[in-house]
């Protein structure tokens, strides 16, 4: 049987970034190869049949990124990003959450189907500094590549792209039996694509890169490295990959259109391998891929790029046969009937005029609510066709839905899984099957980040229907502001915010 490779990105060609007036283009500079970092397990404090319990820390950090001055990283219990954490499915987790920033955060597992909104770890769910919150959570959804960021809406985009990033892993056992690679480091490893502007003495600064449609630079950091090298040494690599950009789209291909398979997207395996030469993926979602190195040997080199920027060189080394075959059947998806209403979302508008539903966002407004258990259709629009417009990746906290279709077709080929992250092209419907286990508040927006603060989010409270009126203690910004003002010694009308900005040069009082 010959199987279907895809070799194109799918996405509407005219609303790609690099349309964009704000867009920079990828550049690698000229410095020798560095090791891929991999990030290292946060070891459990103790793991029980039942429990695993897990003390993680926002911290500073300094991390050699260019040769000469290192640069100043933020990350999770790591000087940057953060380390990998894993979390079995059925096992309650127990994090004590510790904050030694000089600055509020909240730690939001993007991806996790655990109650909002502290769980969840939104902007109601503050840690100060020297501060620490203690939460528990059950799993309870199947294997994926999840992940860990700050939330502290208007600053999250500020503090992700300080390095608030971590790869989450869930493991179960459906995806423990099927033939993937999973020797953690080796053959299996995580791939967070982000872009940063380095300035003087090899530093970051936010506010002179700040662009209301998101932030860019021109230097590709994968996994917190500059111009990386991994040695291959299986002939089938996975790679997690994780667009962990605050604003950029990667259009991914190897050097001699390499095929690869795609395994799982956001939330899960997918229910049948897929095969690409190319894949395009926009911020934060995440698509599992097997590369297989059969037809290379020792001493060669094969690229991993972005458009034509070179993103990690892979230089293989001598490996064992490997004969493993994929079944053509991989995971069931559960499949459930509508049970309520068509319920419409639209996005709409760019730098700072970002809304969804025509509102922007409010810390205390509840905009929708829905109860457990019942599953609806929800329509996303992307209503923006300004100069062909722009991609808007819409993600959900709390749960993961399926696709139903774009426009009225069939989702692409790798959206037949679990996802939390849908990119939505300009003039699209695209149609998604919601439906929540867990009870909460829950932010639903664009994952452009900076639209994300800049109001280009909502929520929701998902009710039990035994408690429909739940009360929820919610923070509100001008709260949030003045922790922000204190902490760095500024008057609050002094405070400078990207997302804060957009709302003020919209008139619009916090
Ligand atoms: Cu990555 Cu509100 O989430
Ligand atoms: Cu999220
Ligand atoms: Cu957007």
């Amino acid at each position: 049987m010959t199987e279907k490779v895809y070799t194109d990105y799918f996405y509407n060609e005219s609303a790609y970034n690099t349309h964009d007036g704000g867009y920079i283009p990828l550049e690698v500079p000229d410095i020798p190869q560095q090791p891929l970092r991999i990030p290292e397990l946060l070891k459990p404090d103790q793991e029980t049949d039942t429990d695993m319990y897990y003390t993680l820390t926002a911290q500073e950090g300094e991390t050699q990124l260019l040769p000469g001055a290192k640069t100043k990283t933020w990350g999770f219990s790591a000087p940057l990003l953060g380390k990998a954490i894993v979390m079995k499915n059925g096992k309650t987790i127990h994090m004590h959450l510790q904050n030694h920033l000089p600055e509020m955060t909240t730690f939001h597992w993007h991806g996790l189907n655990i109650p909002g909104p502290i769980e969840d770890g939104g902007c109601h769910a503050p840690v100060y500094p020297d501060g620490h919150r203690d939460i528990q959570f059950k799993i309870h959804q199947p294997a994926a590549t999840v992940w860990l960021h700050a939330h502290p809406c208007p600053e999250t985009a500020y503090q992700v792209w300080r390095g608030l990033a971590a790869p989450v892993i869930v493991q179960d056992d459906v995806e423990a039996k099927l033939p993937f690679p999973r020797n953690y480091g080796v053959d299996d490893i995580p791939l967070i694509l982000q872009d940063r502007h380095f300035h003087e003495n090899n530093q970051w600064d936010y506010r002179a890169d700040y662009d209301p449609d998101g932030v860019q630079g021109p230097t590709p950091m994968i996994n917190g490295t500059i111009n990386p090298y991994f040695d291959v040494t299986t002939q089938r690599l996975r790679l997690r990959i994780l667009d962990g950009a605050n604003r950029r789209e990667w259009r991914l291909h190897f050097s001699d259109d390499l095929e690869f398979t795609q395994i799982g997207s956001d939330d899960g395996i997918l229910p049948e391998p897929v095969h690409f030469t190319h894949l395009m993926t926009t911020c934060a979602e995440r698509h599992e891929i097997i590369v297989d190195f059969s037809n290379y040997k020792p001493g060669d080199e094969v690229i991993l790029y972005s458009d034509d920027t070179p993103l990690v060189h892979f230089r293989i080394h001598e490996f064992a046969p490997d004969h493993t075959q994929l079944p053509e059947h991989l995971v069931d998806i559960p499949d459930y009937e509508p049970d309520l209403p068509l319920h419409k979302v639209v996005m709409s508008g760019m730098d700072e005029y970002v809304m969804i539903d025509g509102k922007k966002f409010s810390m205390q407004r509840i905009d929708y609510k829905m109860p457990i258990n019942k599953t609806q259709l929800w329509d996303i629009t992307n209503t923006n066709d300004m100069d062909g417009g722009m991609i808007h990746p819409f993600h959900m906290h709390g749960l993961a839905f399926t696709i139903v279709s774009r426009n009225g077709h069939a989702p692409y080929p790798n959206e037949r899984g679990l996802k939390d992250v849908i990119a939505v092209n300009p003039d699209e419907h695209v149609v998604i099957k919601v439906r929540f286990t867990v009870p909460g508040v829950f932010m639903y927006h664009c994952h452009i980040i900076e639209h994300e603060d800049g109001g280009m989010m909502a929520q929701i409270q998902v009710y039990d229907p035994k408690d429909p009126d739940k009360q929820y203690d919610l923070m509100d910004h001008e709260t949030l502001m003045k922790a922000f003002a204190e902490e760095r010694g500024v008057d609050m009308k002094d405070l400078w915010l990207g997302g804060m900005g957009s709302y003020e040069k919209m008139g619009m009082t916090m």
